[in-house]
């Protein structure tokens, strides 16, 4: 498979590329940052330079042609203001899914968040309202589109290593994941056409990531 990934040096991202590039498929890692590119050789994926926040639709879908799946897995992250939220978490991913309809690309994997459902309603901290507007956004936005999209929530993102067991449910409740974990569930996504229309909660838990992603997405 041909994998563009938005965000190619987040920590997600690395995990994946390195679970899809050690199978291998052709990995595309977008990344703003020119210094990062060893980074992404080192873990078998092409790195292309492109700043998601000052690209247009055209030049991003030069990039996602002919690819088999696109994956938004880029965040303004943790030290950035609302405004970074707006820009990047929801319209970063907005553009990835016009490149991605403008370049005849169908699949579409968003790295959204537990929480996206209701958005920052409710929500005391501005900026963490402000993300979880962005992600609602991003994540409504591609619903409404036609596209063969999978939504995946994870809870809290910790580092340690992945176990390869996960929950996975329309509503899981709070819980924590690791990152490794999340990219095999999307690696998993990729191999499995039932898991399209699919939009689910991530957390740690008791199922191998096939058998919690065959059971989710066939309800
Ligand atoms: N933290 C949590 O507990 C949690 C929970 C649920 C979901 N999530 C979501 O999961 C996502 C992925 O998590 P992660 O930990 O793998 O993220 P991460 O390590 O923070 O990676 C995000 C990547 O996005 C890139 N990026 C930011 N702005 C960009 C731009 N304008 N153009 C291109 N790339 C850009 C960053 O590049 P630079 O290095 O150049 O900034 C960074 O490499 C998060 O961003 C968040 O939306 C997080």
């Amino acid at each position: 498979m041909r994998i563009v990934i938005a965000g190619g040096h987040g920590k997600i991202a690395r995990h994946l590329a390195r679970q899809l590039a050690a199978r291998g498929d052709m990995v595309l890692g977008i990344i703003r940052n020119p210094d990062h590119v060893p980074d992404l050789q080192q873990d078998g994926a092409h790195p292309v330079v492109l700043d998601l926040e000052r690209a247009g639709v055209d030049e991003l879908a030069t990039i996602v042609t002919g690819a088999d799946a696109v994956v938004f897995a880029a965040g303004a992250g943790p030290g950035s203001g609302a405004p970074r939220k707006d820009t990047v978490d929801r319209g970063a991913a907005v553009l990835l899914a016009d490149a991605a309809q403008a370049a005849g690309v169908r699949r579409y994997l968003m790295v959204s968040s537990m929480g996206a459902a209701t958005g920052g309603a409710g929500i005391e901290d501005e900026v963490f309202a402000a993300y979880q507007d962005a992600k609602k956004a991003a994540d409504e936005d591609l619903m409404a589109r036609d596209l063969d999209w999978t939504i995946i929530r994870p809870g809290r993102l910790t580092d340690g290593p992945g176990t390869g067991l996960v929950r996975l449910a329309a509503e899981t409740g709070r819980g924590d994941v690791p990152r490794e974990d999340v990219a095999s569930v999307l690696r998993g996504a990729l191999d499995d056409d039932s898991t399209v229309g699919l939009v689910a909660e991530l957390v740690s838990g008791d199922d191998p990531v096939d058998v919690a992603l065959s059971a989710v997405s066939r309800g």
